[in-house]
């Protein structure tokens, strides 16, 4: 704690520790204790398991995520004259939103500075995604990242040490102190980052399903409304839509595969699933931008602009602006490539059921796309292609998945085949967009 608290640290983690509610000054001098280095590490982790197993009331969760926010650089954008928004996801497999969402909404009329993370886990991340593109950088100061956004009206960066440094190291610690999975805490993790942005709107995906963080829709939906009620209690626009990731999110997984995908969605070539939650999101950060009235007016807009080429076009914007080669959007077979394809083909025929979203994701880590552990490299040019879908139908021996690899992988091959259910009928069905939450939603 600060001097200036004056209150005893050891007194805040016993109140949090008896079920007391934490007031926002010692909130604040708690965190901004641990920064300055007069809350030890340990005290901090006793707080944090007090707070994941105590829980937390709203009014704790903003003075958490302020503190977090605080805690380093807000940015304002002051020189960007227009309405910005931004989306997060909470990850999954195929997760490839992000890098065509940017630029479609970006040619729209809304600027979007992005702040986006590596993979982990089986779920990718946007950075590592991106970062198959020659020369494309993704780290910045707050000056170039500002300009880049007003200029070609998006940036998509990575968290730097000058964004919510309370935030990484709080996550360092829960990450090994098992307190990463607690609603409140995953809120103002998020939250912190995202606000420093100078955000005016916030669009949320929450997956749900077995290649999400949150596997059961209830979990979902209570992370989903209190992202939405804390994001507004904080003065900001907030939207959350709550979509399935129990199968891969389109047909590719893998950093290169799915930046080629992302590509494809904004040259007009896209899986329909794909397509569906792109411009789902990007309905969403219209209407919160205010650039569009309703929701027919704001598809009409994002289909437009797919169609004439003004997404494809500010996508090249965007890489030239970011020290990338834009010839890629035109021609993404100047992606990296992994030198061998292996097929993976069915062992009878039928229809695709399921298709294990966590399965396809630990497949594609064993891969190299993804890491295990935070300091591990990933490689851009291997992943999986998905060629049948759920509701697809199959002939025994046609390929259901291609494998693009370094050396033949047969323990992996078995893998992917093992995530594929196929059954004799078509399944029912699902919808992607499995619920909307808004500040209204009781
Ligand atoms: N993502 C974050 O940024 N923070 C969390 O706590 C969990 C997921």
């Amino acid at each position: 704690m600060t001097a200036r608290q004056g209150t005893n640290p050891t007194l805040v983690i016993q109140k949090k520790r008896d079920g007391g509610e934490l007031s926002r000054d010692e909130i604040v001098g708690f965190v901004s204790g641990y920064v300055e280095g007069t809350v030890a590490d340990y005290q901090m982790s006793a707080m944090l398991m007090a707070m994941f197993l105590r829980g937390m009331s709203d009014a704790e969760t903003v003075s958490l995520m302020q503190a977090m926010l605080h805690s380093g650089k807000v940015m304002t954008l002051e020189s960007i004259r227009g309405p910005k928004v931004d989306k997060h996801s909470t990850g999954g497999v195929g997760d490839k939103v992000s890098i065509c969402l940017a630029p479609l909404v970006a040619s729209c009329g809304v600027f979007v500075p992005m702040i986006s993370g590596r993979g982990l886990g089986h779920t990718g991340g946007t950075l590592d995604k991106l970062a198959s593109i020659d020369g494309f950088r993704t780290e910045m100061d707050g000056r170039d990242f500002e300009r880049i956004v007003r200029d070609v009206g998006a940036c998509l960066i990575g968290q730097t040490s000058e964004i919510a440094p309370a935030d990484m190291r709080i996550y360092a610690l829960r990450d090994v102190t098992a307190t990463v999975e607690s609603i409140p805490l995953i809120v103002a993790s998020i939250l912190s980052k995202k606000l420093a942005e100078g955000i005016d709107g916030l669009v949320l995906d929450v997956k749900v399903g077995r290649g999400a963080f949150m596997q059961d829709g209830k979990g979902a939906r209570k992370l989903a409304e209190t992202l939405v009620r804390v994001g507004t209690r904080a003065g900001k626009r907030v939207v959350a839509l709550i979509t399935d990731m129990s199968s891969p999110l389109g047909r590719c997984v893998g950093n290169a595969l799915e930046t080629r995908e992302a590509l494809d969605l904004l040259a007009g070539r896209a899986p329909a699933d794909l397509l569906e939650c792109t411009v789902a999101l990007g309905e969403e950060m219209l209407l919160l931008a205010r650039v569009t009235r309703n929701r027919r007016a704001a598809r009409e807009k994002l289909m437009t602009a797919i169609r004439d080429g003004s997404a494809s076009r500010t996508m090249e914007r965007i890489i030239e602006a970011q020290g990338g080669d834009p010839r890629v959007v035109s021609d993404p077979s100047r992606l990296p490539r992994a030198p061998l394809v292996m097929s993976v083909q069915a062992p009878r025929s039928g229809f695709v059921a399921t298709i294990d979203a966590r399965e396809i994701g630990l497949s594609a880590m064993a891969l190299g796309a993804g890491r295990a552990r935070a300091e591990d490299p990933v490689d851009p040019a291997v992943g999986i292609e998905i060629l049948a879908k759920p509701g697809e139908a199959v002939k025994k021996g046609a390929p259901l998945a291609r494998l693009h690899v370094r050396t033949p992988s047969p323990a992996v091959a078995d893998q992917v085949l093992r995530a594929f259910r196929i059954g004799p009928r078509p399944p029912r069905p699902k919808p992607l967009v499995i619920d909307r939450i808004t500040s209204r939603t009781r």
